[in-house]
């Protein structure tokens, strides 16, 4: 079987991806015009045009406008709803969803609209095709710690519907150790913790992401390569990194694919995954990056199993659902 095959035909997990990074411009187009929202875009081409960034604040700005079309529960519903048909599509069997509530609280969207529209999309594809899906509620870093913590009152009644709290948005100035205390209080509340850490940011955010927030796995990662000690200490603990290969040639973190790290990092058992992070934004879904990495490296079937089975392994499945699939 070739690997192009392979890649379809495995069963595989994801567990870094952005539910508002996935809005394809045709459904943004729509709903634009749906509710009137007035975006700088005649068209889908000029949608797709203006997807050319140089940094992670550049991809931002384009992604909060994008956002800005979501507005009530059907929106959120066909948003998930399209990003699960893509699951169907590629065989991810399960998904750990990232989602960004102050991205649409602070429009005066609140969660009593966008929580029954994810929520119904998930489990209409769990009844029809069996598909596993959870979410992570995702701080926006660039915002203060107390609005995190808003944030995270205004989600008690919904804490039983998600498994994990995370960050994202800009990293660079906005370091982990910002956000202790919501990470405290999620982590009493039984909540697995993520962090974006070592994307744009220096390794120093990794160890802060690892020693103060007591992360369970660091999101992208790859400038933990530039620490020995801290390569070292992810070995040990084996702590997972969920890396994007697309997004972080498409943000400039790396010049090219053929320069990325994953699989030199692979290579010396750290337990990386690979990911889509914004598939609309960055030109691809799971399959495509797996594929981007093929073209530049010539994966091995080897590795490519080893990268889909530590998705497995790093994710928030109960172990006797991980061990089904590894
Ligand atoms: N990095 C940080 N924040 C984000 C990203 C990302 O890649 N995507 C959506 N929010
Ligand atoms: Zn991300």
């Amino acid at each position: 079987m070739s690997i192009e095959s392979l890649i379809q035909s495995l069963p595989k997990a994801e567990l870094h991806l952005h539910i508002e990074g996935s809005l394809e411009p045709e459904l943004m187009m729509h709903l634009a015009q749906k509710h009137q929202v007035d975006l700088p875009y005649k068209s889908i081409e000029q949608v797709r045009k203006a997807y050319q960034f140089e940094d992670l604040q550049s991809f931002l700005d384009l992604y909060y406008l994008g956002a800005s079309v979501l507005i009530d529960e059907q929106d959120f519903y066909q948003l998930m709803w399209q990003y699960l048909c893509q699951c169907r599509a590629q065989n991810i069997v399960h998904t750990e969803i990232m989602f960004d509530p102050q991205t649409h609280t602070h429009r005066g969207i609140g969660f009593d609209i966008f929580m029954p529209g994810f929520l119904r999309a998930m489990e209409v594809a769990y009844q029809q095709w069996g598909q596993s899906s959870q979410l992570i509620l995702s701080f926006l870093r660039h915002l203060p710690e107390q609005d995190a913590i808003d944030t995270f009152v205004q989600a008690q009644p919904y804490l039983h519907q998600v498994t994990a709290v995370g960050l994202d948005s800009s990293e660079l100035n906005h370091p982990p150790t910002k956000f202790k205390s919501v990470y405290a209080q999620a982590a009493k509340k039984g909540l697995k913790l993520v962090a974006h850490a070592g994307e744009e940011g220096p390794p120093e955010y990794i160890w802060e992401a690892l020693n103060e927030l007591q992360v369970d796995r660091i999101d992208h990662g790859v400038r933990s390569i530039e620490d020995p000690e801290l390569v070292q200490t992810l070995i040990n603990k084996q702590m997972p990194l969920t890396v994007c290969p697309l997004s972080n040639t498409k943000l400039c973190v790396f010049d090219d694919m053929t320069q990325h790290n994953i699989l030199s990092m692979l290579e010396r058992d750290i337990l990386v995954t690979v990911n889509s992070d914004d598939p609309s934004y960055f030109g691809g879904y799971l399959n495509e990056n797996f594929l981007a990495l093929h073209q530049a490296f010539d994966l091995t079937p080897a590795q490519l199993i080893q990268l889909v089975k530590n998705s497995f392994k790093a994710s928030f499945l109960d172990e006797s659902k991980k061990r089904y699939w590894l």
